[in-house]
This record gives C-alpha cells, structure tokens and sequence, in this order.
C-alpha cells in the first residue's frame, strides 16, 4: 500500500429508532425468557423502527450526522455505498433513496449487498476507489431495517434482531493513517443456512408465499453460529498477519454485533482482553450490516478513539461472507 493514498475516515454518524422492544416484551409473544436471551445471545433490548420508517430514512439520519462531524457538505460527496441486506424496495437502490433525501446531487450512488458483513465490504470498496484516485469524498453507511423481515412467531430468530444505521465519512490522506488493510472472503455453498425465502426472482411473491411466512428471515442457528466462530476468529488472524501486527497492537476491535458468545470467542483468538473489545450488542441486538459503524460512532463520542489507535474491525453474514479491516485512527 506505501505510496498509495489511504482512506481516511473523517466523520463518523448513527441512527436508532425510539421505540425500544425489551426481553420481558418478547417474553409476552413468544415461548422465551430473559434469562435464556441474554445468556445465549447477551441480547437485552433492541430498537424497532414504526410502519412509517424505512432503511433510506435511518440510513440519510446517520449519513447527515456524519457530514456534520466532518464538517463536509452532501453536495462535496462523490460516492454513496449503502451497505443494507433490507433495502426499501428491490429497486432503485437504497442509496438512491439517501442521495435524494440528503441532497448529494454530485455522487454517484451504489448499493452493496454482503449482509452482515456488508459495512465492511463497503468500506473496502470505498478505501479502493481513494487509493486508486478514483473519487475522493466517499460516504459509506450500513444500514437495516431487519425487525421489518423478522417473523415474529420464530422465537429462534426474533429476540436476535434490531434496527439502526452508522454512516463514516472517508476522504484521502497521504499520512500513514486510515485504512491499513483489508481482507474479505466468503463460501456461497451455504447461502441456505441464513436466508429469506421468497420475494427475489427465484421465488417471487404470491399469496403462498405470504401464507407460509417465506418472506421472513429463516436461519439455522446453531450452524450459523459455528461457522460465525470460526470465520470471525480467521478473518481476524488474517489481516493481522497481512498487517504485520499481532492482538498486543490492537487498540479496540470492533466486531459484527450478533452474540456475545462470538465475540469473546473472537477476542479469545486473537488474544485481546475484553476491555479492548467494543460490545453494546446488549442494547441494539443484531443490526446487521450497521453494528460496526454504529459501535464506531459510539466509541468515537465516547472518547474511546486516540490518534494513532489501532482498530480491527471483523464481520461475519449470510452468504456466508465475512471480512476484517484494519485501520490507524
Ligand atoms: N427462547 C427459548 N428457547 C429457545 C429460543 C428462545 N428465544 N430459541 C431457541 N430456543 C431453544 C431451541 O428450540 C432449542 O431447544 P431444543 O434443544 O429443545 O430443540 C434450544 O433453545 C437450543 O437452540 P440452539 O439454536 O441450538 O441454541 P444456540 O445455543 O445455538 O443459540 C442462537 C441460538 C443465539 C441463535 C445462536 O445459534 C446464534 O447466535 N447463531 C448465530 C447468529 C449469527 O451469527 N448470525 C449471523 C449474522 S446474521 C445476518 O447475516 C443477517
């Protein structure tokens, strides 16, 4: 990468809808617990957007917290990457959507689709249009809406997901700072195991498939849950070794939000105390492609991020797809 320009992040922004829905909410709709919840997931609360909101809107909220951080204006945008597995519509693309409602009439938009690991894919792809000189002023956001594709019924899945949007803001810099590397993988073999259904080409929608609830998210848990170990550990070792850095260097790792028992299983394998480990997944539950930029956003108003700090970032989705992204603050 020497001699290339990085991407340097230089805003970041978040969004969360109001409406909290608690473990003892769930406990009124389904055959659950706060106890088996919180100890299988560590999942307390999560927010859900109302029938009026949708990805586009929590996605432009972020997005313009980001700018305003970074004190850059939409119309100096040159590309929007909207990273979302829950677009408003099947098309136009969600970013679409986010350059009309936050005015960026000078960039192009795109929308990337990696599912939980989408935020990270944006990012990668936005750290190689600055290297390249491509474009300059890049927002990147992740954004969901999962609550809207989640059933209800299925206790195996419906305590797991949240709503929420994070949006960074990258521009060039020719320092030895921002993004250092990035890594990204994947095994379509097991696209089966986290999915939905119906509503794509491959199944469009009837009233069949509205009566057998396949426009909802299915997944097998306990398989997800394995790969989910494996591939975060991996991904995590891989660009550290990429880097030439080992776990003492990381300064705060920043993993995909979806259960506290993946990620102490993560940090285990990159031997990193869990006081370097950024967790807020008892309050949002799985947001999908925004736990990273949404626990970003967090760790950077909370003062928790120094010039010269060392992140790793690490995700894992439906796909499979999976990535890490190393960056110097
Ligand atoms: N309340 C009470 N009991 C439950 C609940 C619930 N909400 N859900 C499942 N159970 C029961 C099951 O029915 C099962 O009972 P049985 O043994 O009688 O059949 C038992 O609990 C154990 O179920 P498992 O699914 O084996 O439980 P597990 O320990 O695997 O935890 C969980 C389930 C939390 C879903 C876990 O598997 C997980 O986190 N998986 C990975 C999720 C993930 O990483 N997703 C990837 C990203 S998401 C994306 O890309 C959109």
């Amino acid at each position: 990468m020497s001699g290339k320009k990085k991407a340097k992040i230089v805003g970041t922004g978040s969004a969360v809808p109001d409406r909290i829905l608690t473990n003892q909410d769930l406990e009124q709709m389904v055959e659950t617990s706060d106890e088996w919840i919180v100890s299988r997931s560590g999942i307390r609360e999560r927010r859900i957007t109302d029938d009026q909101t949708a990805t586009s809107d929590l996605a432009a909220l972020a997005a313009q917290r980001a700018l305003k951080e970074a004190k850059i204006s939409s119309e100096e945008l040159d590309l929007i990457i909207v990273a979302t597995a829950t677009p408003d519509m099947i098309f136009p693309s969600t970013s679409c959507l986010v350059q009309d409602l936050i005015g960026a009439k000078n960039a192009a938009p795109m929308d990337i689709g990696a599912a939980c690991s989408g935020f990270i894919y944006a990012l990668s792809v936005a750290n190689a249009f600055i290297s390249s000189g491509q474009y300059h002023t890049i927002l990147v956001i992740g954004a969901e809406t999962l609550t809207k594709f989640t059933d209800y019924q299925d206790r195996k899945t419906c305590v797991l997901f949240g709503d929420a949007a994070g949006a960074v803001v990258l521009r060039p810099t020719e320092k030895d700072q921002g993004v250092l590397e990035t890594y990204l993988g994947g095994n379509g073999r097991l696209w089966h195991l986290l999915h939905m259904p119906a509503g794509g080409t491959r199944m469009p929608a009837s009233h069949e498939t509205v009566d057998k609830r396949l426009h909802f998210l299915k997944m097998a848990g306990n398989e997800v849950f394995k790969a989910a170990v494996r591939s975060m550990g991996d991904a995590a070792l891989k660009i550290l070794h990429q880097t030439g850095l080992t776990g003492k260097d990381v300064s705060l790792m920043i993993p995909h939000q979806a259960n506290i028992r993946i990620i102490k299983a993560t940090a285990k394998r990159v031997k990193l105390p869990m006081d370097k480990v950024y967790v807020n997944i008892d309050r949002f539950g799985n947001t999908s492609a925004a736990t990273i930029p949404l626990a970003l956003d967090e760790a950077r108003r909370k003062g928790q991020l120094k010039p010269g700090d060392i992140l790793l970032l690490v995700a894992f989705g439906g796909g499979f797809t999976w990535g890490s992204v190393v960056i110097r603050w």
